[in-house]
């Protein structure tokens, strides 16, 4: 929902009125009342796409299979990727791109100032055209299109802003997929938000589960699964990753008083609950004879 600045009681309202309408996504994105992040706007998504390779290290991804997962807005990421001669794959919970081609005719334009050589669109008419010059992937349906994909096929799993939305009860499979997904000896690179998606500060968290996670809260765009810090990490570390880097911001104090907390989150300590933003790099470590031998003297 456009920035402004509405009480968060109102947001929930009105989010929840807008989802039980009956006109789709594209309409509320076109008005400007709702979106899916930024990555219609060049500089962000050149910047986003930049920042994910640079901090799993890579240089050169020529030739490597790129996966964003939660793209939101648009398939800037498969211009972008196949500019760099890599392959991109797309995954989404929803079909929510832009389909007008304006976002994708100025990221062309903003690639070849920068003198690199995107493919060439000008003569596309649908994102399915785009999406076949770029000879990319964009699958809509979460984590059934994970599992559609081959194992230790993908080089980079990426994502901005977009881990806090996976439904509480996909997480962990989500992750599970993203490491049978990756290649041994690489890495997911991930910013995480953890403020609420009504006014950034953390009123999600006076809910109760149960209520939290019905159709009607999860459905209608304010919806985050409100997995700490620690516990994504512990998420990670049970799906087999290991974390290299942990980068956080925080609060300087905890933006809601604690006796509004639901009882779910009354364990938590001012200090974790205070981590807004993270940044992680997770890795998939080669798996090595010593590792096959104990698996095999175990059986
Ligand atoms: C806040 S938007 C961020 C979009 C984009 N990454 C950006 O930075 O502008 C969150 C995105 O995560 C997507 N998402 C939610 N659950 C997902 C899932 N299980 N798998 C993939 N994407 C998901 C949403 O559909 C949405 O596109």
């Amino acid at each position: 929902m456009a920035n402004i600045n509405i009480p968060w009681r109102i947001k929930i309202i009105a989010k929840i009125a807008m989802s039980r309408t009956p006109f789709g996504y594209a309409l509320w994105q076109r008005l400007g009342l709702f979106r899916h992040g930024q990555m219609d706007n060049s500089d962000y998504a050149i910047r986003i796409f930049r920042s994910h390779l640079k901090n799993a290290g890579i240089v050169n991804p020529k030739g490597m299979t790129l996966l964003e997962l939660g793209p939101g807005d648009s398939i800037a990421t498969a211009i972008i990727a196949a500019a760099y001669e890599a392959k991109p794959v797309l995954v989404d919970a929803g079909a929510f791109v832009r389909t007008d081609m304006l976002p994708y005719m100025n990221l062309v334009s903003a690639l070849s100032e920068e003198g690199l050589v995107p493919p060439d669109i000008s003569k596309c008419t649908s994102v399915h055209e785009i999406l076949i010059r770029c000879n990319a992937k964009y699958l809509t349906d979460g984590l059934k299109s994970l599992q559609q994909l081959e194992s230790g096929s993908v080089d980079l799993i990426f994502s901005q802003a977009v881990l806090e939305h996976i439904r509480y009860d996909e997480f962990q499979d989500t992750m599970l997929e993203c490491y049978r997904l990756l290649k041994e000896n690489c890495h997911c690179s991930h910013q995480v938000d953890l403020r609420d998606h009504l006014s950034e500060g953390l009123n999600n968290l006076r809910f109760s589960r149960a209520l939290w996670e019905t159709r009607l809260f999860s459905s209608a765009g304010f919806y985050t699964n409100r997995i700490r810090c620690d516990d994504m990490l512990e998420h990670f570390s049970q799906a087999g990753f290991q974390v290299l880097k942990c980068t956080m911001q925080r609060w300087n104090r905890l933006p809601i008083n604690r006796k509004h907390l639901n009882s779910e989150f009354e364990s938590k300590s001012d200090d974790e609950l205070c981590i807004s933003v993270f940044d992680v790099l997770l890795y998939k470590p080669a798996v090595t004879n010593d590792v096959l031998a104990g698996n095999a003297r175990s059986l």
